[in-house]
Parts: C-alpha cells; sequence; structure tokens
C-alpha cells in the first residue's frame, strides 16, 4: 500500500491511484474481522509501560524529595484539568503487588516503568541516597523478576528533582553530570538485576512543552530558546549515562540501554500538493530528526537542515549566535550509536501545510521555527483528548519512516502506544484502536521488513495524565480513585490484549463493539 500511493502522490496517474489509496486507506480505518493473516514472531516483546510519578502517590513518604511535579503543582492547583496532582495517584508505591498482578494477569512478560529520581536522590545528587526510595525499588524489581517479569527501566520520565530544577533543570550544563552521577547510582544499585534501560523519555516532548511553552511543567516558556538548550543538554546527558554503562557496566551486567523518542505522524493536507508533502519532512526534521540524528544516523549531529535554519533565523532575528547550541566533535562521537535500539513513542497523526504565521505562535518558538500548520482530520475519531485522534496507518508509516533514515543499524521498540477515552470498562474504541494499530505494525514487519521487535501498551491502568490531570483515562485497567484499595479492574482492552500476547495474534472479533459507529 505505502509504495503505490507514493509513486501515485509523484506520478501521471495520480487522480486515480490517488483515489485507491484513499479508498485503501478508508478501509483500513474501518473494522476488520476474523483473525490477522500476520502473527507475532514468538520472540517478539509484548510489554506494558508506566512512569513513577504517573502512579507512585507517596510523594513525601520514606524521605522522598520533591520533584518539580510535586513543588509546581502544589503551587500552581489550577494548572491541571482537575485541580489534581500525583500525591496519590494509583498508589503504587503501596501497592505494587497489586501492580504485578495485573501486569502478570495480562500475560505480557516485560514491564516498562520509572525511578523517581527524587525517591533515589531526594536532593538530586549522589551524595544523598535515599534508602527506603533504593528498597522500594530493588523490592519491585525482585517481586518482578520473581514471577518472570522483566522491568525495563526508565531513568528520566519527567520527574526531575526540585533542587535540581532550581538550577535551571535541563537548561543547565551542569545537568549532565548530575544525570550520569545519578544513572551511576542507578547502574550500581541494580545493575545486578535490572538488565534493559531507558536512559530518558520523550525529550521532545518535555523540552518543548516544558521549556519552550507552559503546557508541562516546568512550564519555562522560554520559547525558541530553552527547548533547544534542553534538548541540548538532555541528549548530552542521554550520550554520558549510555557510556558510562557501556564502558563501565555492561562489560559483567550484560543489559541494554537506549533511549526513548516520541513522534507524530504526518500526512500532506493536500496529498497533490509538493508544499504539503515538503512540510511533513520538515515537522518530523524538526521535531523528531532533532533528537534522532545525532545518535541513529550515520554522520550523527543534528540533521543539516535544522543545523541550517536555526543558524540563519537566529542571525536574522538578530542573536549573536545560534539558538541552537553545537555538539564539540567529541560530544557528536559520544552520542553517535548511543542507543541498543530506537525507543519510539507513538499516538497520533496530523495533516500537515506549510505556513510562515499562525495565532498563537510566539517569536522565536519551535512552532515558528519549523512553519508547518497543524491540523486534524474531522473524520478521525477523537475518543478522549483533544491532541489525540486514530489513524492507525500514520503508526505503520512512522516505522517505515524511521527504518529508512535510521533504522537499519538498530531494532525499533515501541515503548508507547495507546489512546484515551472517559474510562468506560468496556472499552470497544482502545480495543479496536489496540487492534488495529498493532495491525499496522504487523505489517510493517511482514510487509514492509521493519525490524521492529517490542510493543509496549501505554498505559497499565488509568493514572494521572500531566495537564490532563486524571480526565483523561488510558488504561488497560481501570482504577477507582475513590476505593481504599484503589482497586484495580480489567477492562476490555485489558483481556483483548491478553489474547493478542497469548495468541500472537490479532482477532478482530473478539470484542466487537455490539454499535457499529466504533472506530
Ligand atoms: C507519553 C508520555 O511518556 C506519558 O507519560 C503520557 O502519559 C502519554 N504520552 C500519554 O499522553
Amino acid at each position: 500500500m505505502r509504495s503505490s500511493c507514493k509513486v501515485a502522490q509523484s506520478g501521471a496517474v495520480l487522480a486515480t491511484l490517488s483515489l485507491l489509496c484513499l479508498a485503501h486507506e478508508a478501509s483500513v480505518l474501518d473494522d476488520s474481522s476474523g483473525w490477522s493473516n500476520y502473527s507475532f514472531p514468538d520472540d517478539f516483546i509484548f510489554g506494558v509501560s508506566t512512569a513513577a510519578y504517573q502512579i507512585e502517590g507517596a510523594w513525601n513518604e520514606d524521605g522522598k524529595g520533591e520533584s518539580m511535579w510535586d513543588t509546581y503543582l502544589h503551587e500552581h492547583p489550577d494548572f491541571t484539568a482537575d485541580r489534581l496532582n500525583g500525591d496519590v495517584a494509583t498508589d503504587s508505591y503501596h501497592r505494587y503487588m497489586d501492580d504485578i498482578q495485573i501486569v502478570k494477569d495480562l500475560g505480557v512478560k516485560y514491564y516498562r516503568l520509572s525511578i523517581s529520581w527524587p525517591r533515589l536522590l531526594p536532593n538530586g545528587t549522589d551524595n544523598n541516597v535515599n534508602n527506603a526510595g533504593a528498597k522500594y525499588y530493588r523490592t519491585l524489581f525482585e517481586e518482578l523478576i520473581k514471577v518472570n517479569i522483566t522491568p525495563v527501566v526508565t531513568l528520566f520520565h519527567w520527574d526531575m528533582p526540585t533542587a535540581l530544577m532550581d538550577l535551571g533543570g535541563w537548561s543547565n550544563p551542569l545537568m549532565v553530570d548530575y544525570f550520569v552521577d545519578y544513572a551511576r547510582v542507578a547502574f550500581k544499585l541494580y545493575g545486578d538485576i535490572i538488565n534493559f534501560w531507558t536512559t530518558v523519555n520523550e525529550p521532545h516532548q518535555h523540552c518543548y512543552n516544558g521549556y519552550g511553552s507552559t503546557i508541562f511543567v516546568p512550564a519555562i516558556n522560554s520559547s525558541g530558546v530553552a527547548e533547544y538548550l534542553c534538548s541540548h543538554y538532555i541528549l548530552l546527558g542521554h550520550a554520558k549515562a549510555y557510556r558510562l554503562y557501556d564502558t563501565e557496566f555492561r562489560p559483567y551486567q550484560k543489559g541494554k540501554i537506549g533511549i526513548t523518542l516520541d513522534a507524530f505522524w504526518g500526512e500532506p493536507k493536500d496529498a497533490n500538493k509538493q508544499e504539503d508533502r515538503d512540510a511533513v519532512e520538515t515537522y518530523l526534521q524538526m521535531h523528531f530528526g532533532l533528537y534522532a540524528h545525532p545518535i541513529f544516523s550515520m554522520e550523527g549531529d543534528y540533521p543539516p537542515f535544522v543545523r541550517e535554519r536555526l543558524d540563519t533565523y537566529s542571525e536574522y532575528e538578530g542573536f549573536a549566535r545560534s539558538r541552537l547550541p553545537t555538539f564539540t566533535e567529541e560530544e557528536v562521537k559520544a552520542l553517535l550509536g548511543s542507543s541498543d535500539f530506537f525507543g519510539l513513542n507513538h499516538y497520533t497523526t496530523y495533516l500537515m501545510s506549510p505556513s510562515t504565521m499562525e495565532p498563537g505562535w510566539k517569536v522565536p518558538s519551535l512552532e515558528h521555527d519549523t512553519r508547518v500548520k497543524l491540523e486534524q482530520h474531522p473524520k478521525w475519531p477523537k475518543p478522549g483528548a483533544d491532541w489525540l485522534t486514530v489513524y492507525p496507518p500514520g503508526f505503520r508509516k512512522l516505522l517505515n519512516w524511521v527504518t529508512n533514515k535510521y533504522g537499519r543499524n538498530v531494532p525499533i521498540i515501541v515503548t508507547e502506544n495507546g489512546m484515551c477515552d472517559h474510562g468506560q470498562i468496556d472499552d470497544y474504541e482502545r480495543v479496536s484502536y489496540y487492534n488495529k494499530y498493532l495491525y499496522q505494525l504487523l505489517l510493517a514487519i511482514h510487509t514492509d521488513g521493519c525490524k521492529v521487535e517490542g510493543y509496549f501498551a501505554w498505559t497499565l491502568m488509568d493514572d494521572f495524565e500531566w495537564t490532563d490531570g486524571y480526565t483523561a483515562k488510558f488504561g488497560l485497567y481501570s482504577v477507582d480513585f475513590n476505593s481504599p484499595n484503589k482497586t484495580r479492574t480489567p477492562k476490555l482492552s485489558a483481556k483483548n490484549y491478553r489474547g493478542i500476547v497469548k495468541s500472537r495474534r490479532i482477532n478482530f472479533d473478539s470484542f466487537k463493539s455490539p454499535i457499529s459507529t466504533y472506530l
């Protein structure tokens, strides 16, 4: 499908073939039935993901330090949609055995979770390790391993210790070494039993929304400047932590370690317009290549297109030097190849077209630097959040884009994919989302030859969804936040996912909606 659509966009029989492509894409959105014709390889990694601040709670217990999310949300309760925060969340700090049970019930053999940096190092620095925090993670990992579940441990899923945020967080070059110090503590404490690490989760969302705007904490809002500082130093932190593991720990701990990047897919708003097709490429380079190219390309460093654009715009705007910092030769080398796999988070697709200015864009800013307008397709379902429309073929196209650009050397592991709704237990829409996105993944493997080796559903259970508080429900399990036990109940999608994991195929008929208007 992909290749014929590509030809159609540039060839002479454009009109007819474009229609065929559209018809094909529409059919991908329709309900399928029966068993998928392809299956997941026997050694394919199936897992489920969570993150510390979104589930742990116990924000001030047993010696934990504050993270910037604790501090900021206590000071700005209006920041989240429901004025709630992660103080208690799903109470996983106390209820981790319940979590382990439901991960086990899903039948997956991998559980991706994160360490809260300030729970381990209350001030962020390695001179003061919180023993209770250290013990908590040790017990959690050991209990998972006892039931044959491999923990996949993320070091940084956005909960920067407040003490370090007060120093500027990722806009401060010193954060690189503080992060490496923290990584060393984690490798020393757990490397004997943990052999699957990710350094940083979604640096793009973290830097762009948190440093370049006010969408996420720390809400620095220094657009056009701080998001690039954050990107730069977070990349360097990742590379240095990777090199530390590679040289000092891997020789005897024998694990793997990588980074998780995120990307929306982009469809040209008008597939017949070259400028719209170019806009997609520009967007991907500016928002995704910025992070991927230094690590996964053959030559390393920022994408030349991004480098040149930022240098030119900065000069034109009167800056004494580029708003995009420069890597030294040594740093380029440290970054290049610094990931054993391509960790990829993907949720949604936008329509893209060029634009020089839009309401709400600041000058300078990443949006204005990118000059691509994002819109949502009016016909694609939008089950629960403003930003998330459902377009399964976008997933396959993204996997192909990553494979063609960077993925020939390392396997892709999808570290997050999922959708949110309003929390119904009979979540037919989520069942359909997973079936269809996973089917696109099967096509990417079997038809397109993409080397995708794993998939983690986001997320295990309804949790604290950042700015949306508890209003956006992403879980395979529902959580009764009013019950003392924070009772976890499987949704239909949990049962469906379990079926996929067990059979290694998708049965589109397992949990079909009685109403035909679902996704
Ligand atoms: C990606 C982030 O890693 C995760 O924390 C978040 O909850 C999901 N996207 C859904 O928005």
